[in-house]
C-alpha cells in the first residue's frame, strides 16, 4: 500500500517518489533507507523511468506538433545537464541524439555508442583538440560560436580532409529565463553572434559569420542555432527567437541563394522545483511553437526548416534526488523573533552549487519517516567552510528533525552532479540509477584515494 509525498502531489518529485505506510519514502519501488544502507549518503538517486517517460515525452510532443505543421524535429538530450554512459543510452533507446559541449561529454556519449552522426558539440571556447575529436567521431554538427571559429573548423577540417557540418549560434535579443547568467541571448555575454548590426554599421556578426560559412568549401552550413536562456516557463520567448531565425534563414537564401535546412531552438524548458509550481508542458510548448514556426514561414514564404531542440533539464532535472543525512540541527533566533532552525547535512554546495550560484530553489522533506511534530522554518545548509553553503534556503521540516534522518532534496537530477566540484576536498557523491525495486550505480563515489592520487606531490 503506498500514498504519495504528503503534500506534494507529483512535482517536483519524480513519478516513482512514494511515501509507504511505514513512513519511508521509495523510489522507483526501493525505500530510500534501503538505499542509504547500500551506497551511502550524500547520494544523487535517478529513476529511470521518470527519465525515459520525460524523453518519450519531449520527443512525441514535438515531434506531433511540428509534422502537423509540415516538418520533422530531431531532439538533443543537453548532456551539460547530467551524462553518464547509461544517461546517453537511455537517451538515445528513447530516440533523442544527444548535445555535448565539450570533449568530456562528447567521450562520454561515444562511449555509450551513440553514433558520431547524432551528436552535436558546443561551445564558445572548443579547443582543437575538442574540434579534431568531433571530426574523427563524424559528428552530425559542430556549433559554431565566433568568427574566428569558422575559420579554426574549416583549417582543422581541411587538416584531416573532411568538410565539417557546422550551425551558426545566433544570439537573438531574446531574454528568457530565470537569472542572468543562465540567460544567453541578450547581447552583453559571451556566447553567440548578434543578429544586429555592428558599429561600423555593417553585416550583423550573425550575417557575416553566416556568409563566412556558405563561402567556406571545408564547412558544410547546416543551420542557425539559438539558445534563449534556462528555466523559461513562459513559451513567448522561444517564438520570439524563432522568428528571428527563420527571418535571418530568409534573408541568407535571398543573398546567397542557400536556404539552410535546419534550425536549433535550443534548451531552456522550464521546471517545477517547488511544491505548487507548473512546469512547463511539453505539448502545450510544443505546438505554440510549432504554430509560431508556420506563421513566420508563411509570411516569409519559405519552406519551413526541420527544427531540433536541446532540452537538458526538463528531461533529467525531475528525475533526480538528492538524498543526504542529517547531522547538526541548530535553531537560531533571528531578530524579527522567528526562529530559524539550520539543519546541516552531509553534502553541500559541493553537490549542488545552484542555489549558491542562481539562487536557485529547492524542496526538501524528511524521507526516511513520517512525523507528526509541528513543522519548524528550517533552512538545510552543507558542511562546508562557507556561509552561503545553503541546500534549501527555506522550507517547513518537523520540528523533531534530528542527526540521522533522511533527507530528500527535489529535483536535482539537473545541473548537480554535472556541476559538483571536490570543494574542501569532498568526494563526489554517487549517482545511483533506480528502476523496478532495484538499483545500481552508475557513476560511483569518489574516494579520499581518488583525490590523492590526483595530488602528485
Ligand atoms: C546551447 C544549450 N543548449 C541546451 C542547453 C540546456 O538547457 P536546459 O538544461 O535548461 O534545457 C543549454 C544550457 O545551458 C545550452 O547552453
Amino acid at each position: 500500500m503506498t500514498r504519495p509525498v504528503a503534500g506534494v502531489l507529483g512535482a517536483p518529485w519524480s513519478t516513482g517518489v512514494r511515501r509507504r505506510d511505514d513512513g519511508v519514502v521509495e523510489v522507483g519501488e526501493v525505500g530510500v533507507d534501503a538505499l542509504a544502507a547500500e551506497h551511502g549518503t550524500p547520494a544523487y538517486v535517478l529513476d529511470e523511468a521518470d527519465f525515459r517517460a520525460r524523453a518519450r515525452g519531449y520527443r512525441t510532443a514535438f515531434a506531433t506538433a511540428f509534422a502537423e505543421v509540415g516538418t520533422g524535429v530531431d531532439v538533443y538530450y543537453a548532456g551539460k545537464a547530467l551524462l553518464t554512459v547509461a544517461v546517453a543510452r537511455w537517451a538515445r533507446e528513447e530516440g533523442l541524439r544527444v548535445d555535448t559541449a565539450s570533449g568530456g561529454e562528447l567521450a562520454v556519449a561515444l562511449r555509450a555508442g551513440v553514433p558520431g552522426g547524432e551528436l552535436g558539440l558546443h561551445g564558445n571556447n572548443k579547443s582543437d583538440d575538442e574540434i579534431l575529436a568531433a571530426l574523427d567521431a563524424g559528428v552530425g554538427r559542430l556549433i559554431v560560436d565566433s568568427l574566428v571559429e569558422i575559420d579554426r573548423v574549416a583549417a582543422l577540417a581541411a587538416s584531416r580532409g573532411v568538410v565539417a557540418p557546422v550551425m551558426v549560434r545566433v544570439t537573438t535579443g531574446v531574454h528568457a529565463g530565470g537569472h542572468e547568467y543562465i540567460s544567453t541571448a541578450h547581447e552583453d555575454q559571451k556566447f553567440g553572434l548578434s543578429v544586429n548590426p555592428g558599429r561600423d554599421g555593417g553585416d550583423p556578426p550573425a550575417m557575416r559569420a553566416l556568409l563566412a560559412a556558405v563561402e567556406r568549401p571545408e564547412l558544410h552550413l547546416l543551420g542557425i542555432h539559438s539558445h534563449i536562456g534556462s528555466q523559461i516557463l513562459d513559451p513567448a520567448g522561444f517564438e520570439a527567437a524563432a522568428r528571428v531565425v527563420l527571418r535571418l534563414r530568409a534573408e541568407l537564401a535571398e543573398r546567397t541563394g542557400v536556404l539552410v535546412d535546419e534550425v536549433d531552438l535550443g534548451g531552456g524548458y522550464g521546471i517545477a522545483y517547488l511544491p505548487g509550481e507548473v512546469p512547463l508542458d511539453p505539448d502545450r510548448i510544443a505546438k505554440d511553437v510549432a504554430s509560431a514556426v508556420a506563421a513566420v514561414g508563411a509570411e516569409l514564404g519559405t519552406p519551413l526548416p526541420r527544427i531540433s531542440i536541446e532540452p537538458g533539464r526538463a528531461i533529467v532535472g525531475p528525475a533526480g534526488l538528492t538524498l543526504y543525512t542529517v547531522g547538526t540541527v541548530k535553531p537560531v533566533a533571528l531578530d524579527d523573533g522567528r526562529v530559524r532552525t539550520y539543519v546541516s547535512v552531509d553534502g553541500g554546495m559541493s553537490d549542488n552549487i545552484r542555489p549558491a550560484l542562481y539562487e536557485a530553489q529547492y524542496h526538501a522533506e524528511l524521507v526516511g519517516r513520517s512525523s507528526a511534530a509541528e513543522p519548524v522554518l528550517a533552512r538545510v545548509v552543507g558542511k562546508h567552510c562557507e556561509s552561503g553553503d545553503i541546500v534549501v534556503h527555506e522550507v517547513q521540516l518537523p520540528g523533531d528533525v534530528r542527526a540521522g534522518d533522511l533527507l530528500a532534496v527535489a529535483a536535482t537530477g539537473a545541473y548537480g552532479r554535472s556541476m559538483a566540484s571536490n570543494y574542501n576536498l569532498l568526494t563526489r557523491p554517487p549517482v545511483v540509477a533506480v528502476a523496478d525495486g532495484g538499483s545500481r550505480v552508475l557513476v560511483r563515489r569518489e574516494t579520499v584515494e581518488d583525490l590523492l592520487a590526483l595530488d602528485l606531490g
